[in-house]
């Protein structure tokens, strides 16, 4: 049966950075039918919401999906279900894709253009695992009100099931078989939560330690609060190797982390649900509404996020390393968009990718 790819460009940088993407997959894969869609505020625009009830249709009955990104100033007065952010949230939440990849490597190239000491950050290559489909982003009651003094108040809640906590575990511990000797003193899973002040975290902690001790006994397991972690990844980063966090400390995280690679320009994600369904692929980084429009942007990240999907969503391992290897040559041999401190056009980086193909 024909696979079929969804590519949802997006706003700001996204439609950029998803035209290289979708070259390097017509090239690698030249089989999979891949058509486009509208999302995010640009849908808002011209649908009057930033995810139609076709597109959600469309992304379900697709083996995988690549959103560019969402979101730009433009947007920041519209009614808040409205929001671009909100359409993203919505296509994770009804795609059920609870486990977030979020991968941080430093590409042997790019070492020194880290804000971190070369030495540091060499060779660092971290799997972030972020629960993505509940927490607080979703956590209800959540709201803005104005109390009887007239203050306003605005509040969110912060909660998990035990099923939600162990079925995104499972993934970060079987990830975790898979990457053995990676990492140092912490090689196994960091799970990382707040248990020290929040009731979410301590049975976030419980439940991880509980699914350990039954099935993944042989995979090492610490836990370290988040405020802690993050002082740990700039502290020194190759210690760990799969992180598992909740939606919101694992949104932070993965930014952090990527900022230990040299650029956020240059970080995939994949966002799974249980097998057989649709993938949902992102590049991390957002919409860069200073730099939209310019061809400025780095397409490496939306390209990985390619690679991604060809191996987590269209069992083709083999085009998947084609692409991670051209894009890892183009480095070595010097390609530089702005962000990585050279002047390559977005077109011109995915040029220099596809001469490696
Ligand atoms: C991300 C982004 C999103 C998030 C925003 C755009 C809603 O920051 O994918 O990391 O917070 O999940
Ligand atoms: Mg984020």
């Amino acid at each position: 049966m024909t696979q079929t790819f969804l590519l949802l460009p997006g706003d700001g940088i996204g439609p950029e950075v998803t035209r290289e993407a979708r070259r390097v997959l017509e090239i690698v894969a030249p089989d999979i039918e891949v058509s486009e869609g509208d999302f995010g505020g640009m849908s808002f625009d011209l649908h009057g919401t930033p995810l139609t009830d076709d597109v959600l249709a469309r992304a379900r009955s697709s083996d995988a999906i690549l959103m560019g990104a969402v979101g730009g100033p433009q947007w920041a007065n519209v009614p808040r279900d409205k929001r671009p952010e909100m359409g993203l949230l919505r296509l994770r939440k009804e795609l059920d894709v609870y486990a977030n990849l979020r991968p941080a490597f430093c590409f042997p190239a790019l070492a020194e253009a880290s804000s971190l000491k070369t030495h540091l950050v060499e060779g660092l290559d971290i799997m972030i695992v972020r629960e993505l489909t509940s927490g607080v982003y979703f956590g209800q009651p959540k709201g803005i009100e104005t109390m009887a003094n007239g203050e306003r108040r605005g509040f969110d809640n912060a909660q998990y099931t035990t099923s939600e906590i162990r079925r995104v575990a499972k993934v970060a511990f079987e990830i975790a078989r898979g990457r053995v000797g990676k990492g140092g003193v912490y090689g196994g899973v960091v799970s990382t939560e707040k248990s020290n002040v929040m009731d979410s975290g301590l049975l976030w902690r419980e439940e991880v330690t509980k699914l350990h001790v039954e099935e993944f006994s042989d995979v090492k397991l610490d836990h370290i609060l988040s405020d802690a972690l993050a002082m740990l990844l700039v502290k020194s980063p190759k210690d760990v190797n799969v992180i598992l966090a909740d939606n919101l400390f694992g949104d932070i995280l993965s930014d952090e982390a990527s900022q230990l690679t040299g650029s956020i320009g240059m970080l995939p994600s994949a966002a799974l649900g249980e097998p057989g369904t649709p993938g949902l692929y992102e590049p991390v980084h957002g919409s860069a509404p200073d730099i939209a429009g310019q061809g400025k942007a780095n397409p490496c990240a939306a390209i990985l996020s390619v690679e991604m999907a060809l191996r987590w969503s269209l069992d083709r391992s083999d085009a998947a390393d084609r692409v991670w290897k051209a894009v890892d040559t183009a480095l070595t041999k010097g390609a530089r968009t702005a962000d990585l401190g050279g002047s390559l056009s977005t077109t011109a980086m995915g040029d220099a990718v596809i001469a490696e193909l």
